[in-house]
């Protein structure tokens, strides 16, 4: 904690480390009050470097002693200022040995060396290993470690650190010991240990290659009926990496561990993944399908990252992106391959875009935006965002459309070929890129630079005399902090022209040699690489409806002026899924944003409204649609969530804005009762529950009409929820039971909440899924969630509690949250301030809710500025919070 100015790090300041480690050999005496660790660490002068001082950082850590070989250096031989400790003229070679201690029962930042339920954990990315010992804790420094454990036997029969396990033994007195060694050189970051009463499921695996590897899935005792998911994903992600990327595992022995307090989803420590308890643990009584597939993409992100990462890693945390969209793109892509259908490949597409368009999106046009490779910052980390994760796998994913998949390919070979070993840029991997397949990707640089959403206008042209179609593309990128005026960026546009009978029309763009090409393309990448370019298609017969963006082949708004007849010809046409989905969410759109103005104008809403529109037919069309996978009807026919139509307007108005999505929603349900009824029985899914994508699906689409039934809220409603409810086999069907009587009037609401909580009383995720699921109703408001907060079973201290409550409330209750009183913005600045003074990471992040309150009315944005104002204020501020709200005021 600190109250002075935080500093600005610039990426411009980079310059290489003074000092390479060669070998650090480390002992931990571990025990919750005081953990002693003793280092060793071999270091030499790095030949490039002019600067002779070796700087090391610590935080919050106690200097015990300090020697440099093989002599103590005295008060007067180092400084130790801010948590940097210099030592000045060292040798060229120097050993050293650093005696620290820690606190980790006091260590509520999760950060560093700390205590869950008793058992000892370590999360070390950003600058973790700084609060372990004195280091020169940044990427680009890459050393081999030789970790022993010394602790209690009784109390921590487990010792677990990166690479392999080469000795263990008893030390006497009840300790014991257990010495690893990971044979390959990886920077701090990825350091881990863990200490405890765990229990394992564990087995041998075969590589591809012939080679055996030990795989181990480690929990609390009593949850061993609920990793097999996660080791069946482990499995799958190992097969694949091989199979997309000829990547092998290169460890004899891999181990994931699950902690119940973690900062985020999970951590890809060498050989040691450390995960939240929420990315390993299902069975169908307590998992829903939902975390059945976040496990399966989280376990594969941790093991993707073994090389997009480890084996290949960051020079600075600027390049945070290097790793982490290639390794979000890696993960999106197992998943969507492990699906295997065209169609759920489309679903898993559409699933991500929505979660750019819904969270980064915004953050790409509020005041914490950034480029994807940004060039300052005060707290690293802050900057594990959306833009860094979820755009980052766009950017990557672009490559990929350019170059095709082989090409792709090519590019990832010879990165790896490059760099294997190495601490590289975001630059090495776009070279990588272009040298393999030849290609001029200069231009692209600049979707690493240049921060917020790029528009693309879209203007067509028929001319029936000469039989062409001209479409001109037309971008530009709105003011972000760092920079007013952009340059054009280098954007894959993929397009597809319907004729009349919604069939793909053969393409060819004039210019363009397509002799060659035997059977003719009917999606063409379009390069838009001017402000303002135009393509002409020759030989088209008719006036066809275009299709553009395909896929969503890139991270942009696309403004199109179709009318409603147009989108509902694609939602029912168009031979690329995501634009079908993507014609109905803009039919949805367009009403919502007109009921919403007229909301706003003080006129009642009436059923004739959603009639007016196309909205109603094509709800029902695709409902109809028996041959459509339930999947993807689940997704076409979800409205637009409340904060992507925020997004849309000049000024938010989150209460008109509700007011019309359940307006809506009581519309459709009334209009398609029947049809919402035929879809819920008729996408049951009798007999043992499997998570598999084609029963998910289903469930989806039937648990969706279960919610539009449930807004007719009478009797008969009611009554299906309740037997849902009390007849469930599985979580999935369960929640969503609950969920929906929550919101209902159904007179066993308050007994179907009670029951819950009963049953899943000791199931910590399950009790987190109870209080999001309050948090999110439509009744709750701030009062009620005050209320929650003192329930006995809730806790700040606990990030997934926190989340599942506070966050749940502040983000995913907008109406409730924007009471016009300001009473939901006085409990985020009360829950930003005591989370605060307990887990800076945590309240960083809810500090975040507050982005966008420049563009709410005045009398909102008021009560907004003064709550932040309040925060702001607050004494001991970590400057994590700090960095989030000074940037929210600027
Ligand atoms: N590197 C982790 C991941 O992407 C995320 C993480 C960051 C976890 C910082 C903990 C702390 O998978
Ligand atoms: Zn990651």
């Amino acid at each position: 904690m600190r109250t002075d100015t935080p500093l600005t790090i610039y990426r411009k300041d980079y310059t290489p480390p003074t000092y390479r480690v060669d070998t650090v050999e480390m002992g931990f005496d571990l025990d919750p009050d005081l953990t002693r660790v003793a280092t060793r660490l071999t270091m030499r002068r790095n030949p490039d470097s002019r600067n002779k001082s070796l700087v090391l950082f610590g935080d919050s850590l106690e200097l015990v002693q300090l020697r440099m070989n093989g002599k103590e250096v005295g008060k007067r031989g180092y400084t130790l200022t801010n948590g940097v400790l210099e030592i000045h003229n060292a040798p060229e070679q120097v050993t050293l040995e650093i005696e620290t201690a820690t606190h980790p029962n006091q260590n509520t930042s999760l950060m560093g060396l700390y205590t869950s339920n008793g058992n000892f954990f370590t999360q070390c990315e950003a600058e973790g290993f700084r609060k372990i010992t004195f280091f020169p804790d940044r990427p680009d420094v890459m050393a081999k470690y030789t970790v022993m454990l010394r602790a209690d036997k009784s109390r921590y029969p487990v010792l677990l650190s990166n690479g392999n396990l080469v000795e263990e033994g008893d030390l006497g007195d009840g300790r014991h010991y257990a010495v690893w060694e990971d044979p390959f050189k990886k920077p701090s970051y990825l350091f881990a240990l863990v200490a405890g009463q765990l229990v394992c499921q564990e087995e041998k695996y075969k590589l591809q290659s012939g080679r055996e590897v030990l795989l181990q899935v480690w929990v609390e005792e009593g949850n061993l009926d609920k990793t097999q998911h996660a080791m069946d994903s482990l499995e799958n992600s190992i097969r694949w990496d091989v199979e997309r990327f000829g990547l092998e595992l290169d460890l004899d022995r891999f181990m994931i561990v699950a902690v119940g307090d973690f900062n985020m989803g999970a951590m890809e420590n060498k050989g040691l993944n450390i995960f939240n308890t929420k990315y390993v643990l299902a069975n169908p009584r307590i998992a829903t399908d939902t975390d059945y597939a976040g496990i399966e993409s989280v376990v594969g992100h941790e093991y993707f990252h073994n090389w997009t990462g480890n084996r290949v890693t960051c020079r600075d945390w600027f390049q945070l992106s290097l790793k982490e969209g290639l390794t979000v793109f890696r993960d999106q892509e197992f998943s969507a391959d492990l699906i295997g259908t065209e169609s759920g490949r489309a679903v898993k597409r559409i699933e991500d875009v929505r979660v750019l368009r819904q969270a980064q999106f915004p953050e790409d046009a509020g005041p914490m935006a950034h480029p994807v490779r940004p060039d300052s910052y005060v707290e690293i980390n802050n900057f594990y965002t959306v833009t860094i994760y979820e755009k980052g796998s766009e950017v990557v994913r672009m490559y990929q459309t350019l170059l095709g998949r082989d090409g792709f390919r090519k590019g990832m070979d010879l990165y790896f070929q490059r760099h294997d070993g190495q601490a590289v840029t975001c630059d090495d991997f776009r070279a990588a890129m272009a040298d393999a397949n030849d290609r001029d990707l200069s231009q692209f640089e600049l979707w690493y630079s240049q921060a917020g959403t790029p528009h693309i206008k879209a203007d067509m042209q028929y001319d029936a005399g000469i039989r062409t179609y001209s479409i001109t593309l037309t971008q530009s990128c709105p003011p972000t902090p760092e920079h007013a005026k952009k340059q054009s960026f280098h954007i894959p546009v993929a397009v597809g022209l319907l004729d009349r009978n919604g069939r793909d029309m053969p393409l060819t763009l004039e210019g363009q040699d397509n002799a060659d090409n035997g059977s003719a393309q009917t999606t063409l990448v379009l390069e838009l690489k001017e402000q303002s370019q135009t393509f002409v298609f020759t030989s088209v017969a008719e006036p066809p409806v275009p299709s553009i963006l395909r896929n969503f082949s890139a991270p942009v708004v696309l403004d199109v002026e179709y009318a409603d007849a147009e989108l509902a010809f694609l939602m029912a046409n168009d031979s690329d899924a995501f634009n079908r989905w993507e014609a109905g969410q803009r039919l949805a759109m367009r009403r919502m944003l007109a009921l919403s103005a007229a909301v706003q104008g003080d006129h009642a809403l009436s059923n004739a409204q959603l009639d007016e529109g196309a909205l109603g037919n094509a709800f029902r069309a695709t409902l109809r649609d028996t041959t459509l996978d339930p999947a993807f009807c689940e997704l076409a026919l979800t409205l637009p969530s409340e904060t992507v139509v925020a997004e849309q307007m000049d000024v938010i108005d989150p209460h008109a804005i509700h007011a019309v999505r359940v307006f809506l929603r009581r519309a459709l349900a009334s209009t398609l009762k029947v049809d919402w009824l035929v879809a819920y029985q008729s996408n049951r899914t009798p007999g043992t529950y499997s998570p598999d994508p084609v029963s998910t699906g289903k469930r989806g689409l039937k648990n969706l009409a279960l919610s539009y039934v449930l807004e007719i809220d009478d009797a008969d409603a009611h009554r299906l929820a309740q037997n849902q409810y009390d007849n469930a086999n599985n979580m999935t069907d369960r929640i969503a039971a609950l969920s929906v009587l929550v919101n209902s009037t159904a007179p066993g609401r308050d007994a179907a909440l009670a029951h819950f909580f009963e049953e899943f009383e000791h199931e910590a995720l399950v009790i987190d899924k109870w209080f999001s699921l309050q948090a999110m109703a439509r009744n709750t408001d701030v009062a009620t969630v005050r209320e929650l907060m003192k329930h006995p079973a809730f806790t700040l201290k606990n990030p997934n509690r926190a989340r599942s409550l506070i966050f749940s409330f502040c983000n995913g209750n907008p109406a409730q949250f924007h009471a016009v009183d300001g009473s939901g913005y006085e409990f985020w600045a009360d829950q930003v301030i005591a989370l605060n003074a307990i887990n800076p990471q945590v309240a960083a992040r809810l500090a975040r809710t507050m982005d966008r309150w420049r563009k709410y009315a005045p009398a909102l944005q008021e009560k907004m500025r003064a709550a932040l104002l309040r925060v702001a204020s607050a004494g001991a501020l970590s400057k994590d919070v700090l960095e989030v709200v000074t940037k929210s005021l600027a």
